[in-house]
């Protein structure tokens, strides 16, 4: 029998961190283990006092059969009453909040409920896959917004062809940045609020990264308005919880009960231990500031690391991330390449790989991305040498 898979999936290229894989598992075979800056998964334990807060759960909900689709009301409550701690937000956790299985879930799936087939869905560029994956899925088009050095990698939302506009529902933004770190900005929102409201786009800011930050909390764009807008959020990257798959969506209610229509039909919510664990998070900062102390060390290491080769100084207010340039005469893969030759072995990713070439150029070619997410010693080895290398 001939397996014949829809068109759709034939359609998708290699995943970008699959690639990334393959290289580490040559590596490895030959008895190099290469320090992984690839992918952004946290390499330290999930804090204590949630994974308890876990355990406990799952012996208290014995008995507790298919979990809510929308999430528990405990849940959301404690997510309505972090918002309104951190943002200034008021939420109505009954219809303005719902629990999503990971940001990851919502944003594929997202454009199932809004997308006929053939209207535009506007995406950054470089930016996560699945906002465009969703949309294709969807069946719908993708217009690529790119993200270049010149706009502090922001859309340039006038750029937007008018016949893309005529059919565009959905724009996904993303601040703080991944992979830019580009951080946002009051004014930056309210282009992009009067932009949706202009041509009745649903605005879709994907703040996975709120939380990671250096100096100064960056704002959610549900401090300005959440008509027609929603915001997807995640214990991921705050709370290193990547394993659990939690976080929600939070804004117009009119847009999440379309989506819950949708959802329902997907899958039977999160699991509710795991909402447990996450309320466990919520309602601690420590660890979250702890975090961040470790990052800021591991940033600086390898600022340094990159500025003693000359290359220009990166540093991010935000994200787990840094967008290094590369070096002139090198492409991004070619200096990611040189950076995984044996006696190195660091693995970042090219930043080509995590852009689409659109509108005549790939926005991310000339950088690479580091995830800071390997322990310090090794972030410190990695560092060393680095500073070594001859470019
Ligand atoms: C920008 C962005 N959005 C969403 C996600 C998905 O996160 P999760 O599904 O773990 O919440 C990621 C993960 O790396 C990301 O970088």
């Amino acid at each position: 029998m001939e397996i014949k898979v829809a068109d759709r999936v034939n359609a998708i290229g290699s995943y970008a961190f699959a690639d990334v894989e393959n290289i580490v598992t040559q590596l490895n075979k030959e008895g190099v283990e290469p320090i992984d800056f690839g992918v952004g998964d946290p390499a330290l334990p999930t804090p204590e006092v949630i994974r308890n807060a876990c355990k406990e759960s799952i012996e208290k909900r014995k008995s507790s059969g298919y979990p809510s689709y929308t999430g528990e009301i405990e849940f959301r409550e404690t997510a309505a009453w972090w918002s309104k701690n951190r943002f200034g937000i008021d939420l109505d956790p009954e219809i303005e909040i719902m629990s999503t299985i990971g940001s990851k879930e919502a944003i594929f799936n997202f454009p199932e409920t809004f997308i006929n087939p053939g209207e535009y869905t506007l995406a950054l560029n470089p930016g996560y896959p699945a906002w465009s994956r969703g949309a294709h899925f969807a069946e719908g088009k993708v217009c690529f917004l790119n993200l270049l050095p010149e706009n502090n990698f922001l859309p340039d939302l006038k750029s937007v062809p008018a016949e893309v506009l005529r059919s565009a529902k959905l724009l996904w933004v993303n601040y703080p940045n991944n992979p830019t770190t580009a951080f946002p900005t009051r004014d930056f929102y309210e282009e992009v609020l009067d932009f949706g409201e202009k041509h009745n786009i649903i605005i879709l800011s994907d703040e996975s990264y709120t939380e990671n930050y250096y100096d100064e909390p960056p704002i959610s764009i549900l401090q300005l308005k959440k008509e027609g807008v929603v915001a997807f959020q995640s214990l991921s990257k705050r709370s290193n919880m990547t394993c659990y798959r939690i976080g929600w969506i939070a804004g117009d209610r009119r847009i999440i009960a379309a989506y819950k229509k949708v959802k329902t039909n997907i899958d039977s919510g999160t699991v509710t231990f795991i909402q447990d664990a996450a309320i466990a998070a919520l309602k601690d900062d420590k660890h979250v500031r702890e975090l961040r102390e470790d990052y800021r060390k591991k940033r600086d290491i390898m600022i340094n690391a990159f500025s003693k080769i000359g290359l220009p100084n990166c540093e991010p207010k935000g994200t787990i991330y840094l967008w290094q340039r590369v070096p002139e005469r090198y492409t991004s893969l070619d200096f990611a390449k040189k950076l995984l030759e044996k006696e190195i072995a660091v693995v970042t990713t090219p930043g080509s790989w995590l852009s689409h070439e659109a509108h005549g150029v790939n926005p991310g070619e000339g950088f690479i991305r580091l995830a800071l997410v390997p322990p310090i010693e090794k972030v410190m080895e990695a560092a060393d040498k680095i500073k070594r290398l001859n470019i």
